[in-house]
């Protein structure tokens, strides 16, 4: 059986990272593509280099030209631009658009059957305009996001509870960015709700929404503190694991940016929702009751999304 190819689009801090982990994982074969000279060359053989000390058998290789990319099963969209400290997800709207459009040619072009996960921010925009220019098939383009926010989530709430960060789940919405909405009553410690910790004493509600606003800020902390780019680690290891359900159609619960045809009332736009992620990609979104407070947080969060689109609209009227 012909090993799994997964292409990287944009080399850089994520994309270098993916291709590590990928490759200790042995998910797969790697292609990193990139349109600086060299970086996803020296990227590759670095990792190669690596791979007889740890042990790992994938083949990694560089490249500039998207023919390389041909036949990918799976297909991680990194390129773009990153914040810098100041600059908002939205603020990279503009440029990132505009790479949007050359990776959704070349994609479509050499890997049409790919899984496409989009990272390039700002988020929810940019994978709603990488479909429409790729034109491939919704249930196949999907955001990362929702991982990743829940991811930080857990780990802010693992410190704060002093318990493993195994034992945490929790559970976010909407877009990525300063409107995602943490739910604190599907977020548990070994399955018991944030909501009943409040009423055990583990946690005050004013502390609980301290910790929920660093989750929204979670980003931003991490550019504040690097001041030359953004987070990579652990935005490469949450699209890892959306990549390992597609390959090894494990049909995990995640949290991702799908597209929305009507649920949560929502059409044409991409929103973080909890989805199962299987070989057929976005298999099923999953749709819970939101109660009052949350689906105000959730429309505010939609209405978000919805200006960044327009913002995308006004700039290729294509996307229209
Ligand atoms: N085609 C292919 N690659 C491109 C293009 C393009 N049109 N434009 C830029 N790139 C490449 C850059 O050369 C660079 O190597 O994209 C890479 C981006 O890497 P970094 O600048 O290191 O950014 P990174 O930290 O990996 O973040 C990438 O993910 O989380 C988001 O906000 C983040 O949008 C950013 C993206």
């Amino acid at each position: 059986m012909a090993r799994n190819k997964i292409a990287l689009i944009g080399s850089g801090m994520i994309g270098g990272t993916l291709a590590h982990l990928i490759g200790l994982k042995e998910l797969g074969d790697v292609v990193l593509f990139d349109i600086a000279d060299g970086t996803p060359q020296g990227k590759a053989l670095d990792i190669a280099e690596s791979s007889p000390v740890d042990g790992f058998d994938v083949r990694l290789k560089g490249a500039n030209d998207y023919s390389a990319i041909e036949g990918a099963d799976v297909c991680i969209v990194t390129a773009g631009v990153p914040r810098k400290p100041g600059m908002s997800r939205d603020d990279l709207l503009e440029i990132n658009l505009k790479v949007m459009e050359q990776v959704g040619a070349g994609i479509a072009k050499y890997a049409p059957d790919a899984f496409v996960i989009c990272i390039t921010n700002p988020l929810d925009a940019m994978v709603w305009a990488l479909q429409k220019f790729s034109g491939m098939p919704k249930n196949k383009v999907v955001g990362m996001a929702g991982v990743l926010d829940s991811s930080r989530f857990r780990y802010f709430l693992a410190e704060e509870f002093k318990v493993s960060v195994e034992d945490v789940t929790a559970f976010v919405l909407g877009g990525h960015g300063d409107t995602m909405v943490p739910l604190a009553r599907y977020s548990t410690v070994a399955g018991i709700p944030l909501t009943d910790l409040v009423d055990m004493g583990w946690v005050t509600k004013d502390r609980l929404e301290e910790i929920i606003q660093r989750t929204r800020d979670g980003g931003a902390e991490i550019v504040g503190l690097l001041k030359t780019g953004s987070a990579y680690y652990a935005p490469a290891a949450s699209a890892v694991v959306m990549a390992e359900s597609y390959l090894k159609d494990k049909k995990r619960v995640l949290p991702c940016a799908a597209y929305l045809s009507g649920q949560y009332g929502v059409n044409d736009m991409y929103v973080g929702v909890p989805t199962v992620i299987g070989a057929e990609g976005i298999e099923r979104i999953i749709e819970i009751e939101l109660n009052s407070a949350e689906q105000k947080a959730f429309d505010k969060s939609v209405e978000s999304v919805a200006g960044l689109c327009e913002a995308c609209r006004k700039i290729a009227p294509s996307l229209a």
